[in-house]
């Protein structure tokens, strides 16, 4: 007897007969992959980036002329907290070598090597330590580190999946850096999937030739950041919660020397003084582009974007944003959660209304989420409820394939979190719909890992270019232990050989005025540092 359909309607219910009846022959024979040409076609016609109503071309700053999200062109084109006020800059609260803004897991990462260089590190974060898409993240971290594999692999999916935007030397140091990224963590203590002898347990995933998705069960994210925050912690690092970076400071030369901050309870501002600024502000699923539910956390409002682009900083591919194929649409209250993509690496199908599964699981995510969409949308041949249309994802395929008890010993955070709600999804499909769930683009950086600002650094889902305008599963825990990482060694030795001058502010005033000369009235004021709710959801985007 099938269990678990509490809550489903008359017509959730006859389509999952259909999805039941094909799912013996899909089995056999699943769906082939896409070819180039028809996958471009795809993405034109589905793909939210695509969507030119959606976007808006920037009138001031380094990338004036180029297209943004309407909600981030809001944002980036805002007025300063600091409008028309003074602070006094003359006496910081805090006096550092480095100061990293932001304390997910690239912020974690590069603190931890700066403090180990032997620099005086601050940490500041608007919520806690640790409150961030790090802690989020479920799959996996990619690296080549079996026999069969390579960094070269590694690099030539990476970068078809980025459609070869991505920066040919940021990706190299990408994928070079993979394996002892993966080693650094387990020596720190993280616990990896494992076989009996030891040897790592690897999963394929969207776009991967190789089996190097290293990861704990399916709250790997939360594994690395348990472990980053207590190396932290443990090392002494100065750590200030709650307390935002609402404008970055320059010296009188123009190069990043700290940050105006401001505690998110009393509002209270203080200055931070610092030879070298890392921005590891995370990413900015809570702006909820083009209406979309995202699976990112609470603080996620693109706040690095906005603060290095007042200060000159330059942004690459910041209309790329990567809608992941599942976000859970079913039920209500866990509407744009993440669904991992290990459930689909697992081998469970996209299915349509009619129990045809309509796209090869392991597409790469803007192919799967554009194929998605045209599912509900033009086609219609999603499965309608309440809140819109979505399509199943076959879940009981997984322990078909692989034996009884694997979902739930390699998924158990997916099957608490439906079996909250009275889902058993070893026995029946869920249903996923596209969710907002990664900032593809960024500031741009070297290969040092500074911006154009000079001691201005960037780390983690802030930066822009190593995944080009399509990121692969697993590259993003990745990227921010290897980019933290260099980040926070490089701006410590850095450190040694700054000589601050006099603090100001002289790029917010200039700003302003640029905003003025461009006849741009604004109600906005940035960063937004929360979200604001007052978005409209929708299901069917296109
Ligand atoms: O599907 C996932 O588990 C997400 C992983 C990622 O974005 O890298």
């Amino acid at each position: 007897m099938i269990t678990g359909l509490e809550g489903f309607t008359p017509e959730m219910l006859e389509s999952i007969k259909q999805v039941e009846a094909t799912r013996a022959a899909r089995m056999e024979h699943g769906p082939e992959r896409m070819g180039a040409e028809a996958k471009k076609e795809l993405l034109s016609a589905f793909h939210p980036d695509y969507r030119q109503d959606c976007f808006e071309v920037l009138q001031v700053g380094a990338n004036k002329g180029d297209k943004v999200p309407l909600e981030l062109a809001r944002l980036l084109q805002g007025h300063s907290y600091l409008r028309g006020f003074h602070p006094d800059l003359s006496k910081p609260d805090y006096d550092v070598d480095v100061l990293v803004i932001g304390g997910g897991g690239a912020g974690t990462s590069a603190a931890i090597e700066a403090c180990g260089a032997g620099a005086k590190v601050l940490v500041v974060t608007k919520l806690r330590m640790g409150d961030a898409n790090t802690m989020m993240a479920e799959g996996g971290i990619q690296a080549a580190d079996k026999a069969n594999d390579s960094p070269l692999i590694h690099y030539l999916d990476a970068m078809g999946g980025g459609h070869f935007t991505n920066d040919p030397k940021l990706l190299a140091k990408l994928v070079t850096e993979g394996p002892s990224a993966v080693k650094w963590l387990e020596d720190l203590g993280v616990m990896f999937d494992k076989q009996p002898d030891g040897t790592m347990v690897t999963t394929h995933g969207g776009g991967t030739s190789r089996k190097r998705m290293h990861a704990a069960a399916d709250y790997t994210g939360a594994e690395i950041m348990r472990v980053l925050r207590d190396e932290a912690i443990n090392r002494g690092i100065q750590i200030v919660d709650f307390t935002a970076a609402i404008e970055l400071l320059l010296d009188d030369q123009g190069k990043a020397a700290g940050a105006v901050l401001m505690n998110m309870e009393t509002h209270e501002y203080l200055i931070a003084r610092a030879k070298t600024v890392i921005l590891a502000t995370g990413g900015a699923g809570r702006l909820h582009y083009q209406g979309f539910p995202t699976s990112n956390h609470y603080g996620a409002t693109a706040d690095g974007l906005v603060l290095g682009y007042r200060a000159g900083a330059h942004l690459l591919y910041a209309d790329a944003l990567q809608y992941h194929p599942t976000g859970a649409a079913f039920p209500a209250q866990i509407f744009g959660s993440l669904v991992t993509e290990k459930v689909r690496s697992l081998g469970a199908m996209l299915v349509n209304r009619d129990g045809v599964a309509f796209v090869h699981p392991l597409e790469t995510r803007d192919v799967a989420a554009a194929a998605i969409i045209r599912e509900c949308g033009v086609r219609d041949k999603g499965v309608s409820f309440l809140e819109g249309s979505a399509v199943w994802l076959d879940t009981p395929m997984i322990d078909m394939i692989h034996g009884p008890g694997t979902l739930e010993a390699r998924l158990p955070g997916m099957f608490r979190m439906f079996s909250k709600y009275g889902i058993d999804m070893r026995s029946v499909p869920i249903l996923v719909y596209p969710t907002l769930h990664y900032q593809n683009g960024g500031l741009e950086i070297d290969s040092q890992g500074m911006t154009c600002v000079e001691n201005l650094y960037v780390a983690g889902e802030a930066v822009g270019g190593i995944h080009g305008r399509n990121r692969l599963m697993g590259n993003s825990l990745l990227d921010i232990i290897v980019f933290g990482r260099s980040a926070g060694k490089n701006a410590a030795e850095k450190s040694r050989s700054v000589t601050l001058g006099r603090l100001t502010l002289d790029h917010v005033a200039k700003f302003e005025g640029l905003l003025e000369g461009a006849g741009i009235e604004t109600d906005a004021i940035s960063p937004q540092l929360l979200p604001t709710y007052t978005h409209k959801t929708r299901m069917i985007a296109i």
